[in-house]
């Protein structure tokens, strides 16, 4: 295991930070014998998560991936985890970057316009609704993909842990330190996506709204090479790129966030429940909060596809676990709560 760069120090009801803040890391857990789940199914106990969910007031979910799988947006490890010949995580730093800004740049720009495609799922709707009905709640999200934020979950009850591949940054973070949020796809005319070329005075484009956007995740398609001189510059500083503002391994978190979140943990009440939604829990420190929670008087229950990823601290004596797709598991969850979704979020035609 690799030491965590960061220590918490608990200073009297305090969670006060070690002179370090702390950066994203990876930390890959293989599930063994003394971790298997205290298994409980969906249908097994939904009746007793809903008394606990019924009753509580301060209320966690630490999102990833896994939480916009329905929405067609591919995770991190498993199947959807190699973008061409690349491991994503890979490209996810700030050495990566350096190296080949252009192929980072082909990586995000692509991200950017398969989130912009895909459309927030149920699960987005109802922690959207549960921020709305309940004050105390407040949603750790890993994602970028702006789902969330385009479900209109409450800003002041959403952290976005690893920022928005919508926020434009000059790479020159310290000195220069302008952003901008931005939207435009493709982030400048070299990252266009090839299409698939049909001629457009053809009957078949006719017929094509758009024109199709090739899947460049796959390595057969082929991309150019491209120069920095091809990329988006900064505005300001005139100098450095402009780089994608989420966070990448080795880089620290917002700081504002890491604030709020420990003032959360820190408060006087303690947390009765924290969701842990559709994430492997293997990159820090988001995956050390269920532990944090925990320690906060919180219970957890946790859903995902695979049986196999685990809390970071394993699994404990009354955990719930629920195997399923988080755009229908957690509508049920929080249904006591909320209500039934209304028929648009619900996905229903
Ligand atoms: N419903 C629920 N869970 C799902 C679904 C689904 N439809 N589909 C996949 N999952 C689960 C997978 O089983 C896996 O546990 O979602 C999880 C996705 O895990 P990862 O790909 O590791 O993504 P995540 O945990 O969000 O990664 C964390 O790592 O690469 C960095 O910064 C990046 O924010 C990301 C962080």
């Amino acid at each position: 295991m690799v030491a965590l760069q960061c220590q918490y120090i608990y200073n009297t009801s305090k969670l006060t930070f070690s002179r370090n803040l702390p950066k994203l890391q990876y930390q890959s857990r293989k599930m063994s014998t003394s971790d298997q789940p205290v298994f409980t199914t969906l249908r097994g106990d939904l009746a007793s998560f809903h008394n606990t969910i019924k009753t509580s007031k301060r209320v966690l979910a630490l999102c990833g991936a896994g939480l916009s799988a329905s929405s067609g947006l591919p995770t991190f490890r498993g199947a959807g985890g190699l973008w061409r010949t690349h491991d994503s995580i890979s490209l996810a730093t700030p050495e990566a970057f350096a190296r080949d800004p252009g192929l980072v740049w082909q990586f995000y720009n692509y991200r950017r316009h398969m989130a912009l495609q895909a459309t927030p799922n149920p699960a987005h709707y109802a922690l959207a609704e549960l921020a709305r009905k309940m004050p105390g709640f407040q949603c750790l999200s890993q994602n970028v993909d702006g789902l969330s934020q385009r479900a209109d979950h409450p800003r002041s009850q959403l952290q976005l842990l690893h920022g928005t591949l919508f926020d434009l940054l000059c790479a020159d973070k310290r000195g220069c330190r302008y952003g901008r949020v931005d939207f435009t796809d493709p982030v400048c005319p070299a990252l266009a996506i090839p299409t698939s070329g049909v001629d457009p005075t053809s009957t078949q484009a006719r017929h094509q709204a758009t024109p199709t956007a090739l899947d460049i995740s796959n390595a057969s398609i082929p991309l150019p090479s491209l120069k920095p001189s091809d990329l988006p510059h900064c505005p300001q500083c005139k100098t450095h790129l402009l780089r994608p503002g989420v966070v990448w391994f080795g880089e620290q978190l917002p700081f504002s966030v890491l604030e709020t979140v420990d003032s959360y943990l820190a408060d006087d009440e303690p947390v009765d429940l924290i969701l842990v939604i559709g994430t492997s829990a293997q990159v820090y420190p988001a995956a050390g909060y269920v532990e944090d929670a925990r320690e906060r008087g919180a219970k957890v229950a946790v859903v995902n596809m695979d049986s196999g990823d685990v809390p970071a601290g394993g699994w404990r004596e009354g955990d719930w676990f629920f195997l399923g797709d988080a755009a229908v598991v957690v509508p049920d969850l929080v249904e006591p709560v909320i209500g039934r979704l209304g028929r648009a979020t619900a996905g229903e035609a």
